[in-house]
Formats: structure tokens, sequence, C-alpha cells
């Protein structure tokens, strides 16, 4: 296995690019299946999550060719709907081909994603959903099975919860589906926002894109034809590598970022001192040498992203003072939490609220990674830290971050990967 050894305290500079989002080009893998023609993503991220889910489809019997960013897949060969559970037990968002394989083939099998180190993570939503618009739902064996014999009929659903990947699967299943569907309370991410768009620029028409009540007139069966994707930046990734620039106390700025997509994590750095160079699509960070603390709640877009709670719990512990972090979204997204503390951390937790006080050194240790964001905190700490920090079991931070050791060592960092002896 191998794990990353960092050496903290050296200042960064430079530039990096921001590669695709991972979490826009999962959906939009998921949603070639709705077509039987070949097309193009573009601007993939290089990560393994990528790769799983375009295995899933070449086991599915489409024919994908794949080189790092860019991906073609022709799904006109489709010869199974079984999606094994070896898969989807990698990666969760394998739970994307539910919706597009129900509503192109009237019948699929998806194995039950299991548990996850972030929360339960279920997915009712979906399911309800599915059976709103007239599949009917087996539990079978750890799989869903699902059968719409007469295809998927539009239908009014409200989501209890906002789930970005329900609305995912919902826009899919809808986009060939027999009548119109609404849904309300649906996600608005940049990355539902980009399905959507990728949906109707084959014909189909989905109004209220980007707010949280859609409506999507679907065809009644008849396969889709899309254009040439190129998969919007990753503003997560965006977001990490603020925050590096913030907690080294450097200036670095970022290209092929899209400014609106990040706005909650600039908000969060000006309140904590930091100050920001905007151009076309690029973005300077200019850090303050005084950290001031923050209180963030994790929402949905366009709150503040779950997905950078972990690295802003970083930055916070070298605040000059306290700062209070409620997690909103999953129940148990603060495995770093621990691990943290151990390279000197001062970080209090009760149910879904910390309080991190700020702390003036950190000292470097053996830390695990425990899914993907909490991997990439503790890099941030890491980064910081005196001494040599060991972050084990990175196949998390392999899963979403493209080529992280690379990207920060091209900024200064002392950063290398290392296999266990
Ligand atoms: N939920 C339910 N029932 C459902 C679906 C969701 O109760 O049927 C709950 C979840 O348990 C959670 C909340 O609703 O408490 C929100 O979950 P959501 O469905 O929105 O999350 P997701 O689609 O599974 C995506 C991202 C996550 C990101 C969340 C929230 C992808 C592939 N994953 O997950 O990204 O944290 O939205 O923004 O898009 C990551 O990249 O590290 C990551 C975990």
């Amino acid at each position: 296995m191998d794990y990353l050894e960092i050496k903290g305290g050296n200042k960064l500079s430079g530039t990096v690019t921001i590669s695709g989002a991972k979490n826009a080009a999962l959906p939009i893998i998921a949603g070639t299946l709705l077509s039987d023609k070949p097309i193009t993503l573009t601007n993939l991220p290089n990560v393994v999550d990528i790769r799983t889910l375009l295995k899933l489809l070449t086991m599915l019997g489409a024919k994908v060719s794949h080189n790092k960013t860019v991906a073609t897949i022709d799904n006109s060969s489709i010869n199974s709907t079984k999606a094994v559970y070896e898969i989807v037990s990698q990666m969760r968002a394998s739970i994307l081909v539910l919706g597009p394989l129900l509503a192109r083939f009237k019948e699929c099998e998806v194995s039950l994603p299991g548990g996850c180190a972030i929360g339960q993570r279920p997915i009712d939503l979906h399911l309800k959903a599915l059976e709103a618009m007239g599949a009917t739902i087996e539990i079978k064996g750890g799989y869903v099975k699902a059968v719409a014999k007469d295809g998927l009929k539009g239908a009014k659903i409200v989501f209890d919860k906002i789930t970005v990947g329900g609305t995912e699967n919902i826009v899919m299943a809808a986009s060939l589906a027999t009548g119109t569907t609404t849904i309300l309370n649906a996600a608005k991410e940049p990355e539902v926002v980009q399905l959507c768009e990728m949906i109707t620029s084959a014909g189909v028409k989905i109004e209220g894109i980007g707010t949280n009540e859609l409506s999507i007139e679907g065809t009644g069966g008849k396969a889709l034809n899309f254009k040439e994707v190129e998969i919007i930046p990753d503003r997560i990734e965006a977001g990490t590598y603020l925050c590096a620039g913030a907690i080294t106390n450097s200036s670095i700025t970022l290209t092929k970022v899209n400014h609106q997509h990040i706005r909650a994590s600039i908000d969060k750095l000006e309140a904590m001192g930091c100050s920001f160079e905007l151009k076309d699509n690029s973005i300077t960070i200019h850090p303050t040498s005084t950290i001031k603390p923050v209180n963030l709640i994790t929402l949905e877009y366009p709150g503040f992203p779950t997905d950078m709670q972990a690295q802003f719990m970083a930055l916070a512990v070298m605040a000059q003072g306290e700062s209070m972090i409620e997690e909103r979204l999953f129940e148990n997204r603060f495995m770093h939490v621990s691990e943290l503390n151990r390279l000197g951390a001062d970080i209090w937790l009760k149910g879904s609220i910390s309080a991190v006080k700020g702390v003036e050194e950190l000292y470097g240790a053996d830390v695990m990674a425990t899914d993907l964001r909490a991997s990439s905190a503790l890099v941030l700490a890491g980064l910081v830290a005196k001494g040599t920090t060991k972050v084990r079991r990175i196949y998390h931070l392999d899963r979403g971050y493209d080529d992280l050791e690379g990207k920060l060592s091209a900024l200064g960092a002392k950063i290398v990967r290392k296999k266990e002896a």
C-alpha cells in the first residue's frame, strides 16, 4: 500500500491547473447509458473513481476508449443490465447507473452500495422516486431489482431531503420516461446543472435547471443522441488548493476554475483574512499571516459544501482563536478529527458540531486517511506540521484527487509517494 510522506514547513508558489470535477463526470458517464450512439467526454479527472465507473460500463457491454482526460463511450452494444457488487462496493456512485439503465432497458439489477465511512448514505429516496414513476422495486440478495415493463412514466416527485445523486438518477430516468416529471426539492449543485445541460443538448426539454424545481419532458423511451461534453472544473479540488495556499501562508494561482462555483469557499477564506485576485478563469490567493477563526455550517449548494468541511477544519486548526464547524449533511463526517488531534490539533467534537481551538504549531506524525476529503485535510495539515507526516491509506485520495502529490510538489511542497515496506 502507498502512503504520502510530507515534510512540513515549505512555502508554496506558482500555478496549479484544476482538473475536471469527479462529481460532475460520474453522473455524466452514467448518463451516457441513455444513448445508443458514441459520445466523447473531455476534461475528465485522471482519478480511480472515473476508471471504476468506466470499467462498470465495459462490464455492461459498452465499448470504451479512455486516455487520462478523454473518453469515448459507445453504449450501442450493452448486453447486461446488472451492476455487480464487486464494482458498486468499490464506489457508491455506481448507483447512478440505476436510473439510466432502467429507463433505457426497462429492467436492471444494481448492487446495494452498503456502508460508508461518512454516514449511512441510504438510497431510499432514489427508489421511492423510481416507484412513483411506475417501477417495481425489489431488494433481494443485496441487489436492487428494478422493472418497468411498460417503460417509466412521468410523475411528481417531492424529495424529503435534498439529494444530489437522487436528483441525478431521477433526471436521467425522467429524460426517457413517457410524459413530464417534476422534481421538487431538487439539488442544484453545479454537477446536477451540467448533467441537465448534457441532456437538454440532446433535445430533451428541462425547465428550472439550477433551481430546486425541475420539470423534465421525457422522450417516451427514445434513446438520446448527445454532443461532446467538457467536464466543468472541480470546485472541491480548487477549494482544497486555496486552503493549501492559506494554511502555508503562500500566494498561489489556480487556473481553469469557475469563480461562481467556489464562492462559498472564497467567502469563508475572506472571513479568515485571505484576499483574492480573480481573472477570467483563474484565481490567486493572497493569504494572511494571521488566520482568523471561522464559523461554518455545511449545506447544500450554494451553501458551504460538506466536501470542503475537513479541509477548512485543518485550516481552522492554525487560526488564532476558536472556530465552530457544524456538519449537517452526513452524520459521521468527522473521522479526521482524531487524526488531526494526533498532529497536535485541539478539536472537541460532540455530535455534529466541533469546536476547533487554534494552536501555535502542529507536529508530524503517522496518520490514517479515512475518506477522500478527510485525507486531503491530513495532507494540508502535514504541509505545516513540524517534521514528517505520513498519511496512510491514500487509496481514498487516489479516488478523487488528480495527481495531488505531483501538483503540490510542483508548487514547492515536500511530498512524496512511498510504498509500505
Ligand atoms: N440521503 C438519504 N436518502 C437517499 C439519498 C440521500 O437519506 O436516498 C441522504 C444522505 O445520507 C445524506 C444526504 O441525503 O445525508 C445528502 O446525500 P446526497 O444524496 O446528496 O449525496 P450523494 O449524491 O451520495 C454527492 C457527492 C458527495 C457529496 C454529496 C453532498 C457524488 C458522486 N458524490 O453524494 O461527494 O458529499 O453529494 O454534496 O457526487 C466526495 O466527493 O467526497 C463526496 C462524498
